[in-house]
């Protein structure tokens, strides 16, 4: 492997990952050289929002020729079929950054001599504006053969996040904890803001009043244990409120059973000492 300085990184798909690496690379110092993408326009304005010396590639094929370490950051769907049709050579990496497949899915860049990796930031980027700190303090899903898997970790170190190698792991699993714990949590937000709405309250203000709640919790998980994070009705063993709590929500049967369904996985952790307590609950949420 290069090292870093002559590593030439090129990143082809302008979305909103591919935006956020591309200038985070950059400012960790990473030789980025070129961008791609569908669109040249997209592909344009980044690159010309990272100043002089980055190429915006006129196509996914240009970029080849200018970049030793390739991100492929397309849609998960566009991933197999993009690597398919790319000119690959001996001494490319190719990496994609999907949390949900495998190495498979970069298997002709492989056949055609690359090395193959991936690197699946456990991150949201909800923009298409380059937002590099979203890497700080995060963990990064890494794959790859050495020297491709040691490199991934030590961009990961360098644009401040952690790894955890994926070699061996069910990644449809890994990655389903990875949706429960994002993607989830705004259905879990619909549901409470829907349950917010069946109590009378203003629907309007659901998102002022439930989201710093959601927040607050948010922070309590990422600093202590679950078991001292959770408050409430299950964690103090009230079971006549965490029975009212269902009486009230058999109105929208969807709310009740997401209630069962959450409140029997706290009680795996709520720390109830009252033995009959514990019973009545695990009969009321299942
Ligand atoms: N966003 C996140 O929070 C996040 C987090 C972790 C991992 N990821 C992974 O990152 C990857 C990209 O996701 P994203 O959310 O950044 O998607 P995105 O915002 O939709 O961006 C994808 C980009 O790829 C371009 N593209 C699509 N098909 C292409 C093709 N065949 N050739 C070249 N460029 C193509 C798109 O162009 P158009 O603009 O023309 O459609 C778009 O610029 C996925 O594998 C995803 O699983 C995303």
């Amino acid at each position: 492997v290069a090292e870093r300085e002559q590593l030439r990184i090129g990143v082809i798909g302008a979305g909103r990952l591919g935006a956020s690496l591309a200038v985070a690379l950059a400012r960790a110092g990473y030789h980025l050289t070129a961008v791609a993408g569908r669109d040249p326009a997209a592909a344009e304005r980044l690159a010309g929002a990272m100043g002089p010396g980055v190429l915006a590639a006129p196509s996914p094929a240009g970029l080849l020729a200018n970049a030793d370490l390739v991100f492929l950051t397309v849609p998960d769907a566009a991933i197999e079929g993009l690597s398919a049709a790319l000119p690959w050579e001996p001494g490319h990496m190719a990496v994609h950054c999907s949390g949900a497949l495998g190495l498979d899915a970069l298997l002709a860049a492989s056949r055609a001599g690359a090395a193959t990796g991936c690197f699946h930031p456990l991150q949201s980027f909800p923009s298409r504006e380059p937002e590099p700190a979203r890497f700080r303090g995060i963990v990064c899903g890494v794959e790859g053969r050495e020297p491709l898997g040691g490199l991934l970790e030590g961009i990961a170190g360098d644009l401040g996040a952690g790894v955890v190698r994926l070699e061996g792991i069910d990644r449809a699993v890994y990655h389903a904890a990875a949706v429960l714990a994002s993607n989830c949590l705004v259905g879990l937000a619909a549901a409470a803001s829907r349950a917010w709405a069946l109590a009378g309250l203003p629907p309007e203000s659901a998102r002022a009043a439930l989201g710093p709640l959601l927040l607050a919790v948010a922070r309590n998980i990422n600093a202590v244990s679950l078991e001292e994070a959770l408050t409430g009705p299950v964690a103090r063993g009230d079971v006549a409120t965490v029975e009212a709590h269902l009486a009230a929500l058999a109105r929208d049967p969807a709310l009740a059973a997401l209630y069962r369904e959450l409140g029997a996985e706290l009680l795996r952790i709520a720390p109830v000492a009252d033995d009959h307590a514990r019973a009545r609950l695990l009969a009321l949420l299942g």
